[in-house]
């Protein structure tokens, strides 16, 4: 595996182009290893589910499945050195889809699968990566089917007013209504429960899987793609309609009941910058709570530093996370707060490097220290992207 990886090291960098440093180079070859070494090993008796397809688990060995949307982040980062492992990701999920369309939100290796909830919608546009890295038309008409069936599900059973929301089917109940969100524990989730909500993070996530499913449409030579690219607009702009919250001055979960934002400030703030979908005063707004030292500045936190509810290193409810903290990152880089997105990128890297254990699921918000479990996917994953990216 050591020649393989050091080959792929060295093809990622022709690709960028720009010589790395050696904190760089340390963190990108940990990054793949931490991805390769998740791998799921078939057992000595009997078979995977999957069969003989790799699936790459959150961390070997204390979350052993496929997940929704961790594998989405794998897929995304190793799109660019192994298509056909990325590819596998998506074979696998997909294959587990329910009637109703949902992609579960975890398959196990015994074969259990949670069907009932699915997780953060970010395959849409996982496949499109994956597409644009390694054209494959037969592979894309394929996911092309699954991802139609897939929008069905959350516009069918989803959608209030327009807006997405998450929730749970058959045995419903409030955690797992958080499960689907993925922030299982966030403060998010305190006072009202995501299905009463809609989400800002869930909203943008559909605004880019309408674009990828134009993308897909019009690649495969589609008359429904000029249908999708007219969904993410209307939908971007009942975002900006219903999701700003002038007097707080941010983007916020807002309760479908009465349209109040929950107060609760997150990286999912960002989420219309990552995709593009904020004017220039409001970017502005939202970058200014990146430089705050009481909202998100040093180490961007999933909640705020000054909400109640903030514990630096307690799970969701104020630890960084490399996954919440890329929404702000892609959303400062994307509006040109090119020093702002640098500053994050240098001080994130430079935790996960001080941390000599290994890649972590998640980080105190305060200290720098890993916490959860070691050997993390989409830590891995967002490391990738930031180092060959930005
Ligand atoms: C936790 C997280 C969820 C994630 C899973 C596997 O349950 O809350 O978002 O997908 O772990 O990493």
């Amino acid at each position: 595996m050591e020649t393989t990886i050091e080959k792929k090291l060295d093809a990622l960098w022709r690709v960028r182009g720009r010589a790395p440093d050696e904190r760089e180079k340390a963190l990108l070859r940990r990054a793949l290893l931490t991805l390769y070494g998740n791998i799921i090993p078939a057992p000595a008796l009997g078979t995977l589910p999957w069969g003989t397809r790799r699936a790459i688990a959150p961390a070997m060995p204390r979350y052993v499945g496929h997940w929704n949307w961790d594998s989405a982040f794998s897929a995304m980062a190793l799109a660019r050195v192994d298509a056909p492992l990325a590819r596998e990701q998506a074979e696998i999920l997909f294959a587990a889809q329910a009637e109703n369309g949902c992609l579960p939100n975890v398959i196990f290796p015994d074969g259990r699968v949670a069907a009932n909830r699915s997780q953060p919608p970010v395959w849409f546009c996982a496949y499109r990566e994956i597409d644009r890295r390694d054209p494959d038309d037969a592979a894309l008409a394929d996911a092309y089917g699954v991802l139609c069936r897939y929008e069905a599900f959350w516009r069918t059973r989803r959608q209030t007013g327009g807006l997405f929301r998450y929730d749970a089917d058959e045995g419903k109940n409030a955690s797992l209504v958080k499960f689907e969100s993925g922030w299982d524990t966030s403060p998010r989730w305190d006072e009202t429960l995501p299905d009463a909500l809609w989400p800002i993070d869930l909203n943008c996530y559909m605004v880019e899987a309408y674009r990828s499913l134009a993308y897909m449409a019009k690649r495969l030579g589609r008359s429904e793609a000029r249908r999708w690219t007219a969904c993410a607009e209307t939908l971007a702009a009942l975002v900006n309609e219903r999701l700003w919250h002038e007097e707080s001055g941010a983007y916020m979960d807002t309760v479908i009941a009465d349209g109040r934002p929950t107060g609760v400030l997150t990286p999912a703030s960002f989420m219309p910058l990552a995709v593009g979908i904020a004017d220039a005063a409001r970017a502005e707004k939202t970058a200014a709570l990146a430089r705050a030292p009481q909202k998100f500045y040093p180490l961007m936190p999933s909640v705020s530093y000054d909400a109640p509810q903030y514990a630096s290193g307690d799970y969701f409810r104020g630890p960084t996370w490399m996954n919440l903290a890329g929404m702000a990152l892609d959303g400062l880089h994307r509006y040109g707060y090119t020093a702002l997105a640098a500053g994050y990128r240098e001080r994130l890297l430079g935790i996960c490097a001080a941390e000599t254990r290994g890649l972590f699921e998640y980080y105190d918000s305060r200290t720098g220290e890993g916490r959860g479990a070691c050997g993390y996917g989409w830590t891995a994953a967002f490391l990738i992207h930031w180092i060959l990216d930005f």
